[in-house]
């Protein structure tokens, strides 16, 4: 449980400022085969926007230990740290999707995520899980006990559409194909992705863009964690089970206290409605626009979502040349 005063402002309008910048800096590796080079501007710029940000913050889940990318890593204290600056934990993803931005391919996302104190799920040494996302019609109807083909069913008839019309995303990923079986046998349609599940989560809960009625896979850990705070804000429904990848993961999982039958629910994985996410484009897809470079500097679009109130805001920001340069330099 929280356990420090809430945050009592939304925080997410000041966070996006934070992916804003990460996206603006890394948008200009776009395609350029260096996926170190696109996630350390994001980093970078994120590190440097968050030391403007009028809080005490701490990150809990950083990214990088997966594939060692350059981190704003785990315990990192973030903000400016002033006397009665909200105590809020963060996590980061300053590019989710570094291979879609390196290889210039659809959807890759600046994302950042906040709660009040000790709101979020500590993920340990679980990589991945496997998860579930819908949105707020299908909530409650979802069972990762059950067969693909039942949840399937459920959904279809929840957002009342016939099961050949709807639409499930999945990672394209070996081991999704026993998954992808299933749901090609019970006729939903399927859509892959090669990366990017963050943006898939919030494309499947939020029905302002309808498209993608399911969010299927197993993805990254902290990427899960990430995503519920803005379904939380979405009103949609996510569940999750952590997956161990070999057998010393799965003690080291279980040595850390962690419960790996465990379905973990929304509520589970953020514990307070003192959540925020705002997340931007980086390259163009199908929940924002990336960001495009003028004469006179760059565009960008943003979400941010605060849960509490299920406020969802897109931002469309013009930014000015000189102002870019202040921060990504
Ligand atoms: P990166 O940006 O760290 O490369 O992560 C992209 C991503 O596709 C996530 O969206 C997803 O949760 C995870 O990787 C899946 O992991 P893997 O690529 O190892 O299957």
């Amino acid at each position: 449980m929280p356990t420090n005063e809430r945050p009592d402002r939304n925080l997410a309008m000041d966070l996006v400022r934070t992916t804003e910048a990460a996206a603006m800096a890394s948008a200009k590796w776009q395609g350029r085969g260096d996926k170190e080079a696109g996630d350390q501007a994001a980093v970078d710029a994120m590190r440097t926007m968050l030391s403007t940000v009028e809080v005490e913050g701490v990150v809990v889940i950083g990214e990088g230990e997966k594939d060692e990318a350059p981190m704003l890593f785990n315990g990192e204290r973030v903000g400016t740290g002033h006397d009665h600056a909200p105590k809020i934990d963060i996590a980061v993803d300053p590019v989710d999707g570094t291979t879609l931005l390196s290889e210039g391919r659809p959807g890759s996302l600046a994302v950042i995520a906040a709660t009040a104190r000790g709101g979020m799920f500590d993920p340990g040494p679980a990589v991945y899980m496997e998860k579930m996302v819908v949105g707020p019609s299908a909530k409650g109807m979802i069972d990762l006990d059950a067969p693909l083909k039942r949840n399937l069913d459920r959904i279809a008839r929840a957002v009342g559409k016939d099961i050949s019309e709807v639409t499930v995303m999945m990672l394209d990923r070996p081991r999704h194909e026993d998954a992808k079986r299933e749901i090609r046998e019970a006729g939903a349609r399927i859509q892959l992705i090669s990366d990017g599940d963050v943006a898939g989560g919030l494309l499947a809960a939020w029905d302002e863009r309808p498209g993608v009625d399911l969010l299927y896979g197993i993805g990254g850990t902290p990427e899960g964690v990430s995503t519920a705070c803005g379904i939380k804000a979405l009103r949609g429904e996510i569940l999750g089970r952590l997956w161990p990848r070999n057998d010393e993961e799965r003690s080291e999982i279980v040595n850390a206290g962690l419960d790996l039958g465990q379905v973990l629910t929304t509520d589970d994985l953020v514990t307070t409605d003192d959540a925020f996410l705002a997340c931007t484009g980086i390259t163009t897809g199908q929940l924002v626009d990336g960001v495009t470079y003028d004469n006179r500097g760059a565009i960008t679009e943003s979400l941010v979502m605060r849960a509490k109130s299920g406020t969802i805001r897109v931002i469309r920001s013009r930014h000015r040349i000189a102002k870019m340069n202040e921060y990504l330099d």
